[in-house]
Parts: structure tokens; sequence; C-alpha cells
């Protein structure tokens, strides 16, 4: 059976997750993807000028063509400018049941419980399209991601530490990160 194709906008309380588009490359490269600070747990490396940005941009076009979702932006619905860009998340599918998922966020947009949310989003999204297994990977030092994760009932997949090469870490030395799991 053919799985249903996703939403390309979705409302949250407080947020409107969207389907990026050529035009949020600066936005997206300015508020979030160029800042060491926001990319350090990332797996993607800092986006060093707007041409990264643009790949990625393509990438998630590619991704939206091939499989029934993919990235989305993020935005707050009651900001005192509607269209500034708080972050990032969305969906990379493994197969039609199974996908990962991830989230970013501007720095100035923490610690008002937006992951969570958008998270939650996320969430739903993947059940309602009929995504069984929901994974996630984060660095062990990353207590706010793993609290997002928990919040969102994702739970850690094993008692043994994997590892993973974050870009903007130590390129050459892996570090333990924890796998999350969320079966729907
Ligand atoms: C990680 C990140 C997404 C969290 O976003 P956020 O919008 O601040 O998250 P929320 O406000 O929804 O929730 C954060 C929770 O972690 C808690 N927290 C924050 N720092 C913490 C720490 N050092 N130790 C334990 N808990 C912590 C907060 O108190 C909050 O929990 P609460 O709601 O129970 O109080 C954000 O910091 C970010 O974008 N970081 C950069 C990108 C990134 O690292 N992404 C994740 C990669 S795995």
């Amino acid at each position: 059976m053919k799985a249903p194709r996703a939403p390309e906008s979705i409302l949250t309380p407080r947020l409107l997750l969207r389907r990026p588009v050529a035009a949020d490359a600066e936005a997206i490269f300015h508020r979030y993807a160029s800042d060491p600070v926001v990319t350090r747990y990332l797996s993607w490396p800092t986006h060093r000028s707007v041409a990264d940005t643009r790949a990625f941009l393509t990438w998630a076009d590619d991704e939206w063509d091939r499989w029934p979702a993919g990235p989305y932006l993020v935005f707050a619905q009651r900001a005192r400018q509607p269209d500034t860009l708080l972050g990032g998340t969305g969906l990379a599918f493994k197969s039609l049941t199974r996908a990962v998922t991830g989230y970013v966020f501007a720095r100035d947009a923490w610690e008002q419980g937006f992951a969570t949310e958008a998270l939650a989003a996320i969430v739903e999204l993947a059940r309602n399209i009929r995504v069984q297994r929901l994974e996630a990977v984060c660095h062990v030092d990353h207590k706010a991601s793993s609290h997002v994760l928990e919040k969102c009932g994702f739970t850690r997949e094993s008692a043994h530490r994997e590892h993973f090469t974050f870009p903007n870490l130590a390129p050459q030395k892996p570090s333990e990160v924890f796998s999350y799991v969320l079966a729907l």
C-alpha cells in the first residue's frame, strides 16, 4: 500500500512548520546554519557560505520528491515579525516505515519549549504517514537534546554506547552517542 504524503505545512499551538523553498536560503544561513555554537552537535558541517545552504535546499527538495516527507522549517506563529525563522526539523527516511529525525533552533529561540513542540508534531506526523520506527542520535553530553527526546517518548535503544563522527567537534575522533528510538 502506498504511504500517504505529508502535508507541506503543519500548525502547532505556537509554531508553523513548512517545507523549505529556495528563497529561505539567506534566513537559514544567518539564523542558525552558520552559527558554530548551534551546529556544534549536528551531523552536518557549519555552513560557510549561502552556497552550502542552497545545497541543503536542493537535497531537501530531492527528499520531498523521493519520500512522503522531508525537512521542515519552523516559524513562530505569534512573533512580532511573523516570518522570523526559528529553526528546522523533519524526517529523513531509511525506508517507508523507518525514519530519522532531528531539530535545530537559532540561539535566541532556545529554552522556550519550541524543540519539544516541534518534535511532538513530527512524531504525530510520522504516525499519520505510517512510519513504524522513528530514530534519533544524540551526543552523550547533549543533555538538553536527550531531554527533548525523552519528553517526546523516545527511549535509549541499547545500554552500550555507539560512536559517531561529528564534523564540527573532532572530525578525526568519533564521539559517543545515544541512539534513541520510538516505536509508533
Ligand atoms: C537542543 C535544542 C534543540 C533544544 O531546543 P529547545 O527549544 O531549547 O528545547 P526545549 O525548550 O523544548 O526543551 C529543552 C529541555 O532541556 C532542558 N535542558 C536545557 N539544558 C539542559 C541541560 N544542560 N541539562 C539538562 N536539561 C537541560 C530544559 O530545561 C528543557 O526541559 P524542560 O522543558 O523540562 O524544562 C536547542 O538547544 C538547539 O537547537 N541546539 C542546537 C542544535 C542541536 O544541538 N540540535 C540537536 C542535535 S541532537
